[in-house]
């Protein structure tokens, strides 16, 4: 357990010294990934759906525990519908349960099916969604905080396409419980936003991709840094599964299916938007096909460094954001003074 140095309910949660999760990255946030995170003061999960092989996740736990040395780790469970067929969702709690793993970050459907096997478990459950009305829900099952993420994220923003910043305040009244925002952070002053809002803390992705500690080949990355926010776009809306990712061939040509066949299933995309294909982008750096998934923050990307140097410059970011408002809490003295 790390002091906190921005004490929320989220750090109080997990034990870390910042209110920044480092949010699960599909073949990407592995345990070198994940160890980083926790370094720097963050927590960051493991994706168990990169770790497909049997045995592989397991293996991947152990090496992140050693690697994390006492720091805080958790496991991302992604339960999209499965674009293949086989579903292996429970053994992968089973899993996460054995190795004693403490934290899960679920996504993509509703957990309550597996919240009490979790909870016997002692593991505490951050489920993200793509919506206040699907986080109010999450809180009524009883999961232990939720992440919501905005229009502006990478990855997947849901149906209802609400930005970040209204996210951040509107669920400040609907909630009862530790609620994280995602979509766009890249800023510590957004940081210092969520928090004024009533947000316990934030979820990171896009940000923190081009981290040294991300495998991925350096051109992908330095892609990610000259590409701007409007050089990511939005496809498969019209089969229910929007993915925010970088423009590309394969993006280009989704979205040429989806506008001249009515009725296209995901069966006739996955030729162009298997896993596969995505995994051999970041193998390669070839970024031109593939749905590698990224967001607005691609707007704050501007080089490759170490993941401690890009979280360092977001704290002083938010550190910068609360001597902007300081003026404020002089106006804040005089209105007590007067009440
Ligand atoms: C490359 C990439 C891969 C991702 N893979 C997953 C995933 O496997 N499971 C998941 O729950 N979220 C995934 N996400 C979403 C992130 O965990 C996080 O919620 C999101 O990136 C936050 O928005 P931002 O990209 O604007 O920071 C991914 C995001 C990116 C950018």
């Amino acid at each position: 357990m790390h002091q906190a140095d921005w004490p929320t309910a989220a750090t109080a949660l997990f034990g870390t010294r910042l209110p920044i999760v480092a949010g699960g990255l599909m073949w990407l946030s592995n345990a070198d990934y994940v160890a980083a995170a926790a370094r720097a003061g963050m927590i960051g999960f493991i994706t168990a759906a990169s770790f497909p092989e049997p045995g592989a996740l397991r293996a991947e736990i152990r090496r992140c525990r050693e690697l994390c040395e006492g720091g805080p780790f958790g496991v991302n469970v992604s339960m999209l519908p499965k674009l293949v067929p086989g579903e292996k969702t429970r053994e992968v709690f089973e899993t996460i349960a054995e190795e004693g793993v403490r934290f899960v970050e679920t996504s993509g459907r509703n957990p309550e099916a597996f919240l009490p096997p979790l909870k016997s478990a002692g593991i505490k459950v951050l489920h993200k969604v793509p919506a206040v009305r699907h986080a109010v829900k999450a809180a009524s099952i009883g999961v232990d905080a939720v992440a919501i993420v905005g229009a502006e994220c990478g990855g997947h923003p849901g149906l209802d396409m609400v930005g970040t910043i209204v996210n951040a305040a509107w669920a400040q009244s609907r909630l009862d419980i530790p609620y994280l925002i995602g979509g766009g952070i890249g800023h510590g002053s957004q940081i210092a936003a969520a928090l004024a809002m009533g947000a316990a803390g934030v979820v990171v992705g896009t940000r923190f991709v081009v981290a040294d500690e991300v495998w991925a080949h350096a051109d992908y990355k330095r892609r990610l840094v000259e590409a701007q926010p409007t050089d990511t776009g939005l496809c498969m809306q019209s089969i229910g599964n929007t993915v925010r990712t970088l423009r590309n061939e394969t993006t280009r040509a989704v979205q040429a299916l989806e506008a001249t066949q009515p009725g296209v299933t995901i069966q006739d995309l996955m030729p162009l938007v298997s896993g596969q294909i995505g995994r051999h982008a970041y193998v390669s750096g070839d970024w031109s096909k593939g749905l590698l998934s990224a967001g607005h923050a691609l707007a704050f990307v501007d080089r490759l460094e170490p993941l401690a140097a890009i979280v360092a410059r977001l704290e002083a970011q938010m550190r910068e954001a609360l001597r902007r408002l300081a003026p404020f809490s002089i106006l804040h003295g005089a209105e007590a003074r007067r009440s």
